[in-house]
């Protein structure tokens, strides 16, 4: 798969990934793909994608800017997984900390952050538009 394809891969499951929709359009996926300092994992089944992370490093920090699995294959450990490959991947590069910022309404993200021992470093009060919200701030040390 090249980048244009996984790009349009990912912008189109995240249509039904997120509850507002994809927070990023296809030009943004590849934009973030093009970039040295982008790890992505994707799992696929029967050829199509069905979940993915998205994370950025910048020297011993990395940030989680995406992870999502489509609804029918919710509550099966496909993001658990994912979240293990990417930390390992990280630790080999060097990386110490994974910074992470989620809608304080998305309850669901924040128990599975929280059951993989992400810890709060504070909220943002009206950080997101369209729909507003605070943003919870978080960390994992890996
Ligand atoms: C958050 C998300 C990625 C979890 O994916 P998943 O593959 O269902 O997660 P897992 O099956 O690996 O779940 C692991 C644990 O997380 C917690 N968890 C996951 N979803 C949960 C929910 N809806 N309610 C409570 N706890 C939940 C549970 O502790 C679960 O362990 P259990 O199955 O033993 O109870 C998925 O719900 C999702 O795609 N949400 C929409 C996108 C999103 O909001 N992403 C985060 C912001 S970028």
């Amino acid at each position: 798969m090249n980048n244009e394809y996984i790009a349009q891969q990912l912008k189109e499951i995240s249509e039904s990934i997120f509850e507002h929709g994809s927070p990023w359009s296809t030009a943004q996926f590849l934009s973030q793909l093009m970039q040295e300092n982008t790890e992505i994992i994707y799992q696929c089944k029967d050829g199509e994608m069905i979940g993915y992370i998205l994370c950025q490093r910048v020297l011993d920090e990395a940030e989680l800017l995406l992870i999502g699995v489509l609804p029918n294959y919710k509550h099966q450990g496909i993001a658990t997984s994912l979240l293990k490959d990417m930390c390992q991947r990280l630790q080999q590069r060097n990386v110490t900390h994974l910074f992470l910022e989620v809608r304080l309404k998305n309850k669901e993200a924040i128990a599975f952050y929280d059951k993989h021992h992400f810890k709060e470093l504070g909220i943002r009060k009206n950080y997101y538009k369209n729909p507003s919200d605070d943003a919870k701030m978080m960390q994992l040390e890996i």
